[in-house]
């Protein structure tokens, strides 16, 4: 399998979703608007991630393109939790994306206390041999949720996968404290959005 050439298109749909998500937030700001999407990242799975995903799911290569479906991933995070579905439904509503499946991590959180909105897209890019159809993943999530997620990902990473249950509990626990921190900052989302008008005003 040559990677380059079979990731490219795939590095195409990260770069321009990247480019739509930070396009909608600019709107926002020129509109002085408050803005749902805080930050964006994207990346394409690394090989090595690919190459162990598919082992692990029993995926064969050839098959890879359409069972694998977080090849290209993209994450937006918000700062409250109420963003996120202002994002959902404006994803929901375009049309140069046509959403697969959707979970919703945010009400209903993981064992591991994991929360975050998934879509999974069909995104058409167009390549020098024609238009392709390749899926994506989109991941939404707060501040709160994102710190939580990236801490609890390397200690996964640490342990390979086996986390102790000590520290398990502790991420539990950490868990309910960043939902709850979500829960306290939309209560006075207000009072803050109304700071962060006066503050770019200055
Ligand atoms: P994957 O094999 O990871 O794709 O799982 P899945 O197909 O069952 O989908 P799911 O929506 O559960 O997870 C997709 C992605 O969400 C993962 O690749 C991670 O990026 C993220 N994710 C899911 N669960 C957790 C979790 O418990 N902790 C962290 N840090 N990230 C998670
Ligand atoms: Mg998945």
């Amino acid at each position: 399998m040559n990677w380059d050439v079979m990731l490219t298109p795939y590095s195409q749909v990260v770069e321009e979703l990247k480019v739509k998500l930070k396009g909608m937030r600019a709107q926002f700001e020129h509109e002085k608007r408050h803005s749902p999407i805080e930050f964006i990242t994207g990346r394409v799975k690394p090989v090595a991630s690919i190459l162990e995903k598919a082992e692990k799911r029993q995926i064969p290569l050839k098959n890879i393109e359409q069972e694998m479906q977080d090849i290209a991933g993209v994450r937006v995070v918000c700062q409250f939790v109420d963003d996120i579905y202002t994002i959902v439904h404006m994803l929901q509503n375009r049309n140069d994306m046509k959403i697969l499946e959707e979970k919703d991590y945010v009400s209903r959180k993981k064992d591991s206390g994991y929360r975050s909105y998934h879509m999974i897209i069909e995104y058409p890019v167009e390549t020098i041999d024609g238009m392709r159809v390749i899926l994506a993943e989109i991941q939404i999530r707060t501040l709160a949720m994102n710190f939580w997620a990236t801490n609890e990902h390397s200690l996964n990473y640490k342990y390979k996968g086996r986390i102790p249950a000590e520290i398990k509990e502790r991420l539990q626990r950490a868990a309910e404290a960043a939902f709850k921190l979500d829960e306290e900052m939309s209560k006075i989302k207000n009072e803050v959005q109304e700071a962060q008008r006066i503050f770019h005003r200055k």
